[in-house]
């Protein structure tokens, strides 16, 4: 055997609109990881502003608390930015040879994206070709971020004494998980009566109910091929049920209390006006971010040149609305299964850990792996 005196420990970060989450993770020989701690706090008002991090002193110190009270002692550190501000396209360049298309993608980026090279940092992916009317294209997936946002973060880790890993986008935390196979557990009827089954198989979308945005990722046989974040999220629920209720006179002092508590009722009690009410407002603000889903999907098939898409993985702290799942299979006639219905080989919790608590922290695992 080796002494090795690499340290497996490191932490990942990520930042939410509404809550912050911290894990301390231990890479495992086979490339799995484990999380072996983790910390969810909250967000200090107003920190994101079009993507990057300010008023840098209040998350520092709220990360510090965190870090304290759950025992993270990694010095190494990977942190994800809010998906605002970030840019992803699929573009298609010619087939030139391998050690040309860097520069082939450059020049496309710079005369069909609204972006300056000056000041972003550009990467890409390249994915599958695509025969458009006799054309063989080679399909790429882009994503440019401005350096700014990029540094903000960095600068984060370096006033928490972290050294800088990693930068991701959540984009490429979703794209990561799907390096693994994940399956569908069996806790779920539709699946115990077919046998074991592959999430990952097929076009399939997962979308991250957030605070403040819905982000919709697009995978076609687990490579993603779209990204885009939609600027709604659970909180206009909070404050419509604030707003509409406290208008009727309904004293609710606490709107995301009512929001969690009665979610999207199937059935209406004439009995209980303030549960239907709460819920038609939910239903308003779901079905606001549905139409915009549905204009990603429609913007995918028709432009981008992708499949239908034919099963929907949900995940983020809004997902966890009563009845979300139903609702969202009602309305697009696909599946639909919650983060916490699936396995990933790749991903292990240490035992004592809640494992509920895994719709916050996609993000902060996909950059893990
Ligand atoms: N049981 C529940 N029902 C509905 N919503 C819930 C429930 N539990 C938590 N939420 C909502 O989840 C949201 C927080 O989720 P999450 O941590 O994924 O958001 P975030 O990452 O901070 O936001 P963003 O992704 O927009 O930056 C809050 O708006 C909260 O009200
Ligand atoms: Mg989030």
């Amino acid at each position: 055997m080796a002494f090795s005196f690499f340290n497996n420990y490191f932490l990942t970060i990520d930042i939410g609109f509404k809550l912050i989450k911290v894990l301390q993770v231990r890479k495992k020989e086979d490339d799995a990881i484990e999380v072996v701690n983790f910390g969810i706090g909250n967000t200090p008002k107003d920190c994101i502003k079009n993507g990057a991090i300010r008023n840098k002193a209040r998350v520092i110190e709220e990360i510090k608390r965190l870090i304290r009270e759950n025992d993270i002692t990694a010095k190494e550190a990977k942190i994800v930015m809010s998906g605002t501000n970030i840019i992803t396209r699929i573009i298609m360049i010619d087939d030139v040879p391998e050690d040309e298309v860097e520069n082939r993608v450059k020049s496309e980026i710079e005369s069909f994206m609204p972006i300056d090279m000056k000041d972003h940092s550009v990467d890409f992916k390249m994915l599958d070709y695509n025969r458009n009317g006799g054309v063989k294209k080679r399909r790429i997936f882009v994503t440019a971020v401005k350096k700014s946002i990029i540094n903000s973060y960095v600068d984060i880790l370096n006033s928490l004494n972290l050294k800088p890993v990693a930068v991701d986008t959540p984009a490429n935390s979703i794209a990561k998980l799907f390096n693994n196979e994940i399956w569908l557990k069996d806790t779920d009827t539709r699946i115990r009566s077919q046998g074991n089954q592959r999430f990952d198989t097929g076009t399939v979308a997962v979308l991250d109910f957030g605070s403040e945005t819905t982000i919709v990722n697009i995978l076609k046989n687990k490579v993603i091929e779209f990204n885009r974040v939609i600027l709604i999220g659970s909180s206009n629920i909070d404050k419509e049920i604030f707003e509409k209720i406290v208008a009727d006179k309904l004293k609710v002092d606490f709107p995301e209390m009512y929001k969690k508590k009665y979610g999207i009722i199937l059935k209406r009690d004439y009995n209980n006006d303030l549960e239907w009410n709460c819920s038609e407002i939910s239903k308003g603000v779901i079905d606001e971010i549905i139409k915009n889903i549905n204009t990603c999907f429609n913007f995918y098939t028709t432009r981008c040149g992708g499949d239908k898409i034919t099963k929907i993985l949900i995940t983020g702290g809004g997902s966890q609305l009563i009845h979300l799942k139903d609702y969202l299979e009602g309305i697009f006639k696909i599946p639909c299964y919650s983060i916490n219905s699936v396995d990933i080989p790749g991903v292990e919790f240490s035992e004592n850990l809640d494992i509920n608590r895994i719709y916050y922290l996609t993000n902060a695992l996909g950059i893990a792996l």
